[in-house]
């Protein structure tokens, strides 16, 4: 894979790369010449990319972390003291409306896809600031964009996720480090699969979520790396606090096109 945007001779960590928009992300920036931290808690999906960036001749190597964990980025920073690209990918998912979802629930996604990308900028971002440079891109969501119906601790957590993308911008703008997330629309990983089958009719339902976006498809892992990779490039120098959406023209109308 050729790329056009270098992140040669920089290391870059990536939570979550064992799956999905994490490994597309990985694979991408080791393309483009970075050495890359492989970081998920599911040790055989980051082995899995760790293989796969090796076979394509790029430089990856794998560490534990649980974003829940504090004693799992203690370990980590031992590991990984310096990293010039932190992406905070690691998320799950929930269905259920404001009525179904309990407080458990909401607590347990904030767990990961809020705290858990706030602890991951706690972790790196200090040791950013000190150096004066240093990329953070964030996966948020179109759900962090506007509400969806029935996944309401799940566009809670990415309007956090988004709103935190800001303010860490803010806080950090004129330190050289840059703070930015994507929203992705619906992009086919393992999450929106295993969803979609979920559904009592998963061709159906595939047919609707892709039907969500102007572009009358979902999209690939890979495009949403690709815009993270201009994120987290020397390219995009004067782009911080943004919130780049990736998902096919779904949030430049007021309503789905169908
Ligand atoms: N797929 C989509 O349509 C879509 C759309 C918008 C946003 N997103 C977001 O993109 C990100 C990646 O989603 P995906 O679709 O690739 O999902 P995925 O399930 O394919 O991959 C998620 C990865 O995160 C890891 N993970 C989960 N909990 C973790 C934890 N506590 N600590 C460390 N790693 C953990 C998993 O092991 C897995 O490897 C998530 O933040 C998700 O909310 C996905």
């Amino acid at each position: 894979m050729s790329s056009a945007f270098s992140l040669a001779g920089k290391t870059a960590l990536v939570t979550g790369a064992g799956s999905g928009i994490g490994q597309a992300i990985a694979e991408r920036f080791a393309a483009a010449g970075a050495v890359v931290w492989i970081a998920d808690v599911d040790a055989a999906g980051g082995h899995a990319t760790v293989a796969r960036i090796r076979e394509a001749r790029g430089t990856a190597e794998f560490v534990r972390l649980d974003v829940c964990r504090d004693a799992d980025f203690d370990a980590a920073l031992v590991l990984v003291p310096v990293v010039d690209v932190l992406v905070c990918n690691a998320g799950i998912g929930h269905v259920g409306t404001v009525l179904t979802t309990t407080p458990t629930d909401l607590e347990r996604i904030f767990a990961v896809n809020v705290h858990g990308a706030f602890r991951t900028m706690k972790a790196w971002l200090p040791g950013m600031v000190s150096r004066g440079r240093g990329s953070v891109v964030l996966t948020a969501s179109t759900a962090g964009l506007g509400g969806l119906v029935d996944r309401f601790a799940y566009a809670t957590s990415k309007h956090a996720v988004v709103g935190m993308t800001r303010s860490a911008a803010l806080d950090v703008a004129r330190t050289g480090v840059r703070v930015n997330c994507v929203c992705p629309g619906r992009v086919e990983t393992p999450f929106v699969r295993s969803r979609i089958n979920e559904y009592p009719d998963p061709a159906a339902a595939y047919r609707d979520m892709a039907s969500t976006q102007a572009q009358g498809r979902m999209g690939q892992p890979d495009e949403v790396a690709a815009a993270a990779l201009f994120l987290a490039s020397d390219e995009a120098s004067f782009v911080t606090g943004s919130a780049l959406a990736v998902d096919g023209g779904w949030t430049a109308g007021m309503f789905p096109q169908k």
